[in-house]
Protein backbone atom coordinates (compact mmCIF):
# COMPACT_ATOMS: atom_id res chain seq x y z
CA UNK A 1 0.00 0.00 0.00
CA UNK A 2 1.35 3.47 -0.93
CA UNK A 3 0.95 6.67 0.64
CA UNK A 4 -2.75 8.56 0.14
CA UNK A 5 -2.67 11.97 -1.08
CA UNK A 6 -5.35 14.11 0.56
CA UNK A 7 -6.54 16.91 -1.17
CA UNK A 8 -9.36 19.61 -0.86
CA UNK A 9 -10.74 22.45 -2.24
CA UNK A 10 -12.71 25.59 -0.70
CA UNK A 11 -14.35 28.28 -2.37
CA UNK A 12 -17.94 30.19 -2.45
CA UNK A 13 -20.56 28.85 -4.28
CA UNK A 14 -19.93 29.82 -7.70
CA UNK A 15 -16.17 29.76 -7.58
CA UNK A 16 -15.99 26.21 -9.89
CA UNK A 17 -14.93 24.31 -7.47
CA UNK A 18 -16.84 21.09 -8.43
CA UNK A 19 -15.49 21.25 -12.12
CA UNK A 20 -12.04 22.09 -11.21
CA UNK A 21 -12.65 18.79 -8.85
CA UNK A 22 -13.21 16.64 -11.64
CA UNK A 23 -10.66 17.87 -14.31
CA UNK A 24 -7.67 17.45 -11.49
CA UNK A 25 -9.23 13.81 -10.91
CA UNK A 26 -9.31 13.44 -14.67
CA UNK A 27 -5.65 14.62 -15.09
CA UNK A 28 -4.35 12.60 -11.59
CA UNK A 29 -6.07 9.27 -12.87
CA UNK A 30 -3.76 7.79 -15.11
CA UNK A 31 -0.72 7.61 -12.06
CA UNK A 32 -2.66 6.98 -8.83
CA UNK A 33 -6.40 5.63 -7.77
CA UNK A 34 -8.50 9.02 -7.35
CA UNK A 35 -11.46 9.51 -4.88
CA UNK A 36 -13.70 12.26 -6.06
CA UNK A 37 -15.87 12.95 -3.15
CA UNK A 38 -17.69 15.89 -1.38
CA UNK A 39 -19.34 17.60 1.60
CA UNK A 40 -21.88 17.76 2.86
CA UNK A 41 -21.44 13.52 1.97
CA UNK A 42 -23.24 11.38 0.35
CA UNK A 43 -24.18 9.13 3.83
CA UNK A 44 -27.07 9.33 6.16
CA UNK A 45 -25.49 12.02 8.14
CA UNK A 46 -25.17 14.20 4.55
CA UNK A 47 -29.19 13.86 4.33
CA UNK A 48 -29.74 15.06 7.94
CA UNK A 49 -27.57 18.37 6.70
CA UNK A 50 -29.80 18.60 3.67
CA UNK A 51 -32.91 18.25 5.51
CA UNK A 52 -31.67 20.66 7.89
CA UNK A 53 -30.48 23.61 5.47
CA UNK A 54 -34.27 23.04 3.79
CA UNK A 55 -35.53 24.58 7.28
CA UNK A 56 -34.29 27.53 7.41
CA UNK A 57 -33.52 29.26 10.77
CA UNK A 58 -31.68 26.72 12.59
CA UNK A 59 -28.03 27.67 12.24
CA UNK A 60 -26.32 26.24 15.27
CA UNK A 61 -28.01 23.43 14.49
CA UNK A 62 -26.85 23.08 10.75
CA UNK A 63 -23.49 23.86 12.18
CA UNK A 64 -23.29 20.97 14.32
CA UNK A 65 -24.64 18.62 11.46
CA UNK A 66 -21.60 19.80 9.23
CA UNK A 67 -19.54 18.63 12.05
CA UNK A 68 -20.74 15.24 12.41
CA UNK A 69 -21.40 14.89 8.89
CA UNK A 70 -17.19 15.42 8.83
CA UNK A 71 -16.57 13.02 11.73
CA UNK A 72 -18.86 10.49 9.56
CA UNK A 73 -17.08 11.28 6.39
CA UNK A 74 -13.71 11.17 7.52
CA UNK A 75 -13.69 7.95 8.74
CA UNK A 76 -14.26 6.97 5.00
CA UNK A 77 -11.77 9.11 4.03
CA UNK A 78 -9.54 7.55 6.46
CA UNK A 79 -9.40 4.50 4.90
CA UNK A 80 -8.91 4.95 1.74
CA UNK A 81 -5.79 6.99 2.20
CA UNK A 82 -4.72 4.16 4.24
CA UNK A 83 -5.44 2.00 1.21
CA UNK A 84 -2.74 4.89 -0.61
CA UNK A 85 -5.63 6.39 -2.60
CA UNK A 86 -5.88 10.16 -3.74
CA UNK A 87 -8.53 11.59 -2.36
CA UNK A 88 -10.22 14.95 -4.03
CA UNK A 89 -12.44 16.42 -1.11
CA UNK A 90 -14.93 19.00 -2.48
CA UNK A 91 -15.34 21.52 0.28
CA UNK A 92 -14.16 20.26 4.04
CA UNK A 93 -13.57 21.96 7.80
CA UNK A 94 -13.04 25.23 5.95
CA UNK A 95 -16.78 25.71 4.72
CA UNK A 96 -17.87 25.48 8.65
CA UNK A 97 -15.21 28.21 9.56
CA UNK A 98 -16.09 30.16 6.59
CA UNK A 99 -20.02 29.66 6.36
CA UNK A 100 -21.01 29.15 10.12
CA UNK A 101 -19.55 32.09 11.36
CA UNK A 102 -20.70 34.10 8.91
CA UNK A 103 -24.04 33.20 9.78
CA UNK A 104 -23.59 32.54 13.57
CA UNK A 105 -20.68 35.98 13.79
CA UNK A 106 -17.09 35.75 13.70
CA UNK A 107 -16.93 35.71 17.71
CA UNK A 108 -18.02 31.77 17.08
CA UNK A 109 -14.84 30.91 14.95
CA UNK A 110 -12.84 29.70 18.01
CA UNK A 111 -15.63 27.40 19.10
CA UNK A 112 -16.19 26.15 15.02
CA UNK A 113 -12.12 25.59 14.97
CA UNK A 114 -12.23 23.47 18.46
CA UNK A 115 -15.39 21.23 17.55
CA UNK A 116 -13.77 20.80 13.86
CA UNK A 117 -10.17 20.13 15.50
CA UNK A 118 -11.67 17.01 16.81
CA UNK A 119 -12.93 15.52 13.89
CA UNK A 120 -10.78 16.30 10.90
CA UNK A 121 -7.36 15.03 9.66
CA UNK A 122 -4.91 17.33 7.89
CA UNK A 123 -5.26 17.63 3.96
CA UNK A 124 -2.08 17.93 2.00
CA UNK A 125 -3.15 20.41 0.25
CA UNK A 126 -5.98 22.96 0.26
CA UNK A 127 -6.97 25.04 -2.56
CA UNK A 128 -9.22 28.26 -2.26
CA UNK A 129 -10.48 28.93 -5.40
CA UNK A 130 -11.01 32.83 -4.87
CA UNK A 131 -13.59 35.13 -6.40
CA UNK A 132 -15.57 38.01 -6.18
CA UNK A 133 -19.21 37.16 -4.68
CA UNK A 134 -21.44 39.02 -6.87
CA UNK A 135 -19.37 37.31 -10.12
CA UNK A 136 -19.56 33.69 -8.16
CA UNK A 137 -24.00 34.51 -7.63
CA UNK A 138 -24.22 35.88 -11.47
CA UNK A 139 -22.63 32.63 -12.09
CA UNK A 140 -24.81 30.21 -10.67
CA UNK A 141 -27.95 31.90 -11.18
CA UNK A 142 -27.37 33.92 -14.08
CA UNK A 143 -26.73 37.48 -14.17
CA UNK A 144 -28.35 39.82 -12.12
CA UNK A 145 -28.53 37.66 -9.29
CA UNK A 146 -26.01 39.12 -7.18
CA UNK A 147 -28.50 42.16 -6.66
CA UNK A 148 -29.81 39.85 -3.97
CA UNK A 149 -28.24 42.12 -1.19
CA UNK A 150 -28.95 39.95 1.97
CA UNK A 151 -27.32 36.89 0.11
CA UNK A 152 -24.11 38.90 -1.53
CA UNK A 153 -23.58 40.64 2.00
CA UNK A 154 -23.22 37.04 3.62
CA UNK A 155 -21.15 35.77 0.54
CA UNK A 156 -18.89 38.93 1.26
CA UNK A 157 -18.57 37.69 4.92
CA UNK A 158 -18.10 34.00 4.18
CA UNK A 159 -15.28 35.55 1.68
CA UNK A 160 -13.39 37.22 4.13
CA UNK A 161 -13.77 34.47 6.55
CA UNK A 162 -12.24 32.17 4.15
CA UNK A 163 -9.42 34.24 3.38
CA UNK A 164 -8.40 34.28 7.23
CA UNK A 165 -8.40 30.75 7.57
CA UNK A 166 -6.27 30.34 4.58
CA UNK A 167 -3.69 32.71 5.95
CA UNK A 168 -3.56 30.71 9.15
CA UNK A 169 -3.90 27.39 7.57
CA UNK A 170 -1.44 28.12 4.59
CA UNK A 171 -4.26 27.26 1.99
CA UNK A 172 -3.23 27.64 -1.73
CA UNK A 173 -5.32 30.53 -3.63
CA UNK A 174 -6.11 29.93 -6.95
CA UNK A 175 -7.69 33.44 -8.68
CA UNK A 176 -11.67 31.66 -9.56
CA UNK A 177 -11.96 34.61 -12.26
CA UNK A 178 -9.75 32.71 -14.38
CA UNK A 179 -9.69 30.74 -17.44
CA UNK A 180 -10.52 27.12 -16.45
CA UNK A 181 -7.29 25.69 -17.84
CA UNK A 182 -5.22 28.44 -16.01
CA UNK A 183 -7.16 27.85 -12.67
CA UNK A 184 -6.14 23.68 -13.76
CA UNK A 185 -2.65 24.25 -14.38
CA UNK A 186 -2.33 26.54 -11.18
CA UNK A 187 -3.75 23.55 -9.07
CA UNK A 188 -1.67 20.53 -11.21
CA UNK A 189 1.56 23.14 -9.74
CA UNK A 190 0.30 23.05 -6.49
CA UNK A 191 -0.38 19.51 -6.80
CA UNK A 192 3.14 18.42 -7.79
CA UNK A 193 4.58 20.78 -5.29
CA UNK A 194 3.18 18.87 -2.36
CA UNK A 195 4.10 14.96 -4.28
CA UNK A 196 7.03 16.16 -3.85
CA UNK A 197 7.26 16.71 -0.67
CA UNK A 198 5.67 13.40 0.78
P1 LIG B 1 -22.49 22.24 -1.78
O1 LIG B 1 -23.24 20.97 -1.97
O2 LIG B 1 -21.01 22.25 -1.95
O3 LIG B 1 -23.14 23.32 -2.73
P2 LIG B 1 -22.54 23.91 -4.06
O4 LIG B 1 -22.31 22.74 -4.97
O5 LIG B 1 -23.65 24.81 -4.50
O6 LIG B 1 -21.28 24.64 -3.69
O7 LIG B 1 -22.81 22.84 -0.37
C1 LIG B 1 -24.12 23.20 -0.08
C2 LIG B 1 -24.11 24.45 0.77
O8 LIG B 1 -23.68 24.10 2.10
C3 LIG B 1 -23.18 25.53 0.26
O9 LIG B 1 -23.89 26.75 0.18
C4 LIG B 1 -22.14 25.65 1.34
C5 LIG B 1 -22.80 25.09 2.57
N1 LIG B 1 -21.89 24.51 3.58
C6 LIG B 1 -21.77 25.11 4.81
O10 LIG B 1 -22.40 26.15 5.08
N2 LIG B 1 -20.94 24.56 5.75
C7 LIG B 1 -20.23 23.42 5.52
O11 LIG B 1 -19.49 22.96 6.41
C8 LIG B 1 -20.37 22.79 4.23
C9 LIG B 1 -19.62 21.52 3.95
C10 LIG B 1 -21.21 23.36 3.29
Amino acid sequence: MGEGLFIVLEGIDGSGKSSLAASMADRLSPRREVILTAEPSDGWVGDAVRRASAEEGAPLLEALLFVADRAHHTERVSRWLAEGKTVICDRYYASTLAYQSAALGDGMMGWLRELNDKVVIRPDLTLLLDIDPAVGMDRVNGRGAASKFEELEYLKRVRDAYLRVAEEDGFKLIDASLPEEEALAQAMKAVEGVTEMI
